[in-house]
């Protein structure tokens, strides 16, 4: 049995200059990193990923739901699969889904200069849209990939009034071709890297997370609806002011969920209209996100969170409207292909914790169809989806070697 690719280089740096490069991508005014779903600063990205991935001789292809893929090895339709992706969310960091996505890269590139061959594929992916953020549609890509059928979702609009379709057709992409991104009947595993994003290792002092599962998440758009009216003339009591109403609501939700712990509420984006200085707000729109890490939790928070927005809405006197913009099940990560990441923890002499995520992964869409695995690095101060997100080098590092080990173990 050759050793070859067993002798890993332990120089963090080559990885941590594409973190930076690749973060510079879609850098905004706040130090942070701004690249949603199908604009220029994601395409900005993947055209330097794609760049990227040539140079170290990985053929490139880029599916009709716009996920980037890097192929390392022979044909055949048993690859492992190794990736996260290359969105971010509104001033986000330089490491959720990017890292996941390099450190695959760069596992790559460790095995290849240890004189290692696969003998069969490693694709190397950076999925679309993880973070939902421009249209409500969070794992769009991971989602198509996975073969759902995501038809209903072409006239989801994003601030702007943008469709998908039309944010689409800006890439050169067709919505209606969304199926042909069906990919997963070519890969036999999956495995994602990613930072924790909350305070478990850190606080734990443990190197390396090897997730057991994922929460599920429910997303809801909701919008009150009262009278726009004069702020002057209008005395107190004969208004219909939907913001105050939806404060309301929102404090509610917040209360709700504080006195939980395991499910958390988040309400991230509220909209006033028409939004004068001098007018009593006649709508309110606002997102709720929560997570859980069971169906019947998810299901239990859903109704709890209608019943607080309907309460508030009637002691506002004004009308209510809830959607359901997204709901992804909990999903339950494989046992053996989360031991091959704990062996190859082992080869580093690493620390482990086994922990939940909860935080939503494209590995959620692809774990219900072939063995999928997430190992964690921990992040600096549990803070994630903020301009500050980091990670040390080593710890990066670190998680890539992991990586590069368990995929030599399951493509020799
Ligand atoms: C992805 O970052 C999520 O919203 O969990
Ligand atoms: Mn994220
Ligand atoms: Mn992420």
């Amino acid at each position: 049995v050759s050793d070859a690719g067993t002798r890993l280089a332990t120089d963090p740096a080559p990885l941590r200059a594409w973190v930076d490069e690749l973060g510079a991508i879609g850098a905004d005014a706040a130090g942070g990193t701004t690249r949603v779903a199908w604009s220029p600063a994601l395409r900005a990205a993947l055209d330097w990923l794609a760049a990227t991935c040539a140079r170290l001789g990985l053929a490139v292809h880029e599916d009709a739901a716009g996920n980037l893929f890097a192929r390392w090895g022979p044909d055949g339709d048993d690859a492992v699969l190794v990736g996260s992706h290359a969105d971010t969310v509104p001033q986000g960091g330089r490491f959720d889904g990017a890292l996941g996505v390099l450190a695959g890269l760069e596992a790559v590139r460790l095995l290849r200069d240890a004189g290692y061959e696969p003998r069969r594929a490693i694709v190397v992916a950076a999925w679309m849209d993880e973070e939902g953020t421009r249209f409500k549609t969070p794992t769009l890509g991971s989602r198509a990939f996975a073969g759902h059928d995501l038809s209903a979702l072409a006239g989801a609009t994003d601030a702007d009034g943008v469709t998908l379709a039309d944010a689409m057709a800006s890439w050169g992409r067709d919505v209606a071709r969304l199926p042909e991104a069906q990919g997963v009947d070519g890969i036999a595993a999956c495995l994602e890297l990613h930072i924790e994003q909350g305070p478990v290792l850190e606080e734990a002092g443990v190197e390396l997370g090897l997730v057991t599962q994922i929460a599920g998440l429910l997303g809801l758009r909701a919008t009150f609806t009262g009278t726009a009216a004069h702020a002057g003339a209008t005395p107190m009591g004969r208004r219909r002011d939907a913001l105050s109403a939806a404060a309301r609501a929102i404090v509610a939700l917040e209360d709700w969920a504080a006195g939980r712990e395991d499910v958390p509420v988040t309400v991230g984006i509220v909209e006033v209209l028409p939004g004068g200085f001098n007018v009593i707000p006649g709508e309110c729109r606002f997102t709720i996100d929560v997570r859980a890490q069971s169906e019947q939790a998810l299901d239990a928070a859903e109704q709890a969170v209608r019943a607080a927005l309907a309460d508030a809405a009637a002691h506002g006197g004004v009308e209510h409207a809830v959607q359901r913009t997204h709901r992804l099940a909990p999903v339950p990560l494989d046992p053996e292909l989360t031991a091959v990441l704990a062996r190859g923890a082992a080869r580093e002499g690493a620390t482990t914790l086994a922990l939940a995520s909860g935080a939503g992964h494209d590995a959620m869409q692809l774990a219900p169809l072939v063995p999928t695995a997430m190992l964690f690095v921990p992040s600096d101060g549990g803070l994630s989806h903020n301009p500050a997100e980091h990670t040390s080098p080593a710890a990066c590092h670190l998680g890539a070697r992991v990586l590069a080990h368990a995929l030599r173990e399951l493509t020799s």
